[in-house]
């Protein structure tokens, strides 16, 4: 057998895994699509629940997140001027921390190089063989020359658009899913943040987020329609609409300046069940996709890959397949309450065109309620910070 597990995918569910299996004496090669600096350049998530922090400690590579990073005890929702500010710490004793995702990507790949663990990059048409029986591989062309890599498991961490999922015949699986209306454009631009803590605005002009990477750096979205092309948004055309949305102290006192990333991210919920096909498993992306609302898209990869670290340890060391066999059911009950949350999120803060008038005021009902009830808030930020495992 040429490694232990194969990981397809070198994101952050794939890297992840492949660290905390290597530092436990697991084997792995982590075969990736794209170059490395393709995976760092892609903008995404912002926002670290307390358990995945937790499981970046265990993974040994949580040091300069524990530097950089910026801890977060609250939030604010908003209803135009209403701002209600969800007190993360004291409502549950626990915060959250704001470390983008390219960054503990790029903390995953030094520590993997720094541990002499293999991370292929380039690899193509990569098939899955025999997922189904004792003996899988991966097969995969790189530089031209087609190779077979024999394995124990296969951990399928290729994202939502992956061969992974795809492996598992459509009559073993399951999927639910929905797609909403409308997209997010993201901008990022080298700007003080228009707030010290995130505000995630409800408004009569649709839903924005304003978000940070630092002092510095600042991280915009705001919700567009689906037909809509990057191009058609100018920079100055981004910050009127994202002043509109916002409270009118805060768009006032907000700075403005050239972007340096601008994208559109289509939302949807997304869930293939099972996570399992023989000893094929699938983590994060590759098995469920969640609506970006709620932060929890990243944060629910890395649970997967807690639950499936230690299955894996126990199957490859001792034998014991308990674990794996209790995977995809452990991590599905987290997942289905992420997506609940998320979803709940989408609703509450969205403009969904086509409407009808009782939409937007069952919208500002919920704000209102969210400002004066704290078992409201409690709910909320309880799920924010992250369910435990
Ligand atoms: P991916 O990051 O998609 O990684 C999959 C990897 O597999 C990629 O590197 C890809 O190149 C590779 N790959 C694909 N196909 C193949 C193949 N056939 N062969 C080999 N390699 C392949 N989540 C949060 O928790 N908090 C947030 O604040 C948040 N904000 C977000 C904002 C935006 C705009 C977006 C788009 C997402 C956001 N998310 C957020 C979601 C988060 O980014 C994802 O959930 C996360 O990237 C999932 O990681 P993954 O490793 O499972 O998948
Ligand atoms: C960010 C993205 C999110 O989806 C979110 O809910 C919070 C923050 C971000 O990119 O900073």
């Amino acid at each position: 057998m040429d490694t232990e597990v194969a990981i397809i995918g070198g994101g952050p569910s794939g890297l992840l895994l492949s660290q905390l299996l290597n530092r436990a004496g697991v084997a792995t090669v982590v075969l990736e699509r794209a170059s490395r600096a393709h995976v760092l350049s892609r903008i995404r998530a912002g926002v670290l629940e307390a358990g995945t922090m937790a499981l970046l400690q265990e993974a040994g590579v949580a040091e300069r997140m524990m530097r950089e990073g910026h801890p977060h005890a609250g939030c604010y929702l908003t209803d135009d001027d209403l701002m209600v500010r969800i007190n993360f710490e004291e409502l549950t004793g626990k915060s959250v921390m704001v470390y983008g995702q390219t960054e503990v990507t790029a903390d995953l790949y030094a520590a993997q190089e720094a541990m002499g663990a293999t991370v292929i990059h380039g690899v193509q048409d990569v098939v899955i063989d025999g997922a189904d029986t004792p003996a899988p591989a991966v097969e995969y062309t790189l530089n031209g020359e087609r190779k077979r890599l024999t394995c124990a498991y296969v951990a399928g961490c290729d994202g939502f658009h992956g061969v992974s999922r795809k492996t598992i015949p459509a009559a073993k699986r399951q999927e639910f899913e929905r797609v909403y209306p409308f997209g997010w454009l993201g901008v990022l631009s080298r700007t003080r943040p228009a707030h010290e803590e995130l505000i995630y605005a409800s408004s009569g002009h649709g839903f924005a987020l304003a978000s940070m990477r630092n002092e510095n750096l600042s991280r915009y979205y705001v919700q567009v329609p689906l037909t809509d092309k990057v191009e058609a948004w100018s920079d100055q055309r981004f910050w009127d609409k994202l002043r509109a949305c916002l409270p009118g102290d805060v768009a006032a006192a907000m700075e403005t300046g050239p972007s340096i990333e601008k994208s559109i991210a289509p939302l949807r919920s997304f869930v293939s069940e099972p996570l399992r096909w023989g000893r094929l498993f699938l983590v994060g992306d590759a098995a469920h996709i969640v609506p970006p609302t709620g932060a929890k898209g990243l944060n629910l990869a890395a649970s997967d890959v807690f639950y499936l670290y230690q299955a894996l340890i126990s199957a490859v060391k001792s034998g014991d397949t308990a674990g794996i066999d209790g995977y995809s059911a452990r991590a599905l009950t987290r997942i289905w309450k992420a997506m609940r949350f998320s979803w709940q999120m989408t609703t509450m803060l969205h403009q969904f065109d086509g409407e009808d008038s009782f939409a937007g005021q069952m919208r500002k009902a919920t704000l209102k309620h969210l400002s004066q009830s704290e078992t409201a808030r409690r709910d909320l930020a309880e799920n924010y910070i992250g369910l435990p495992y």
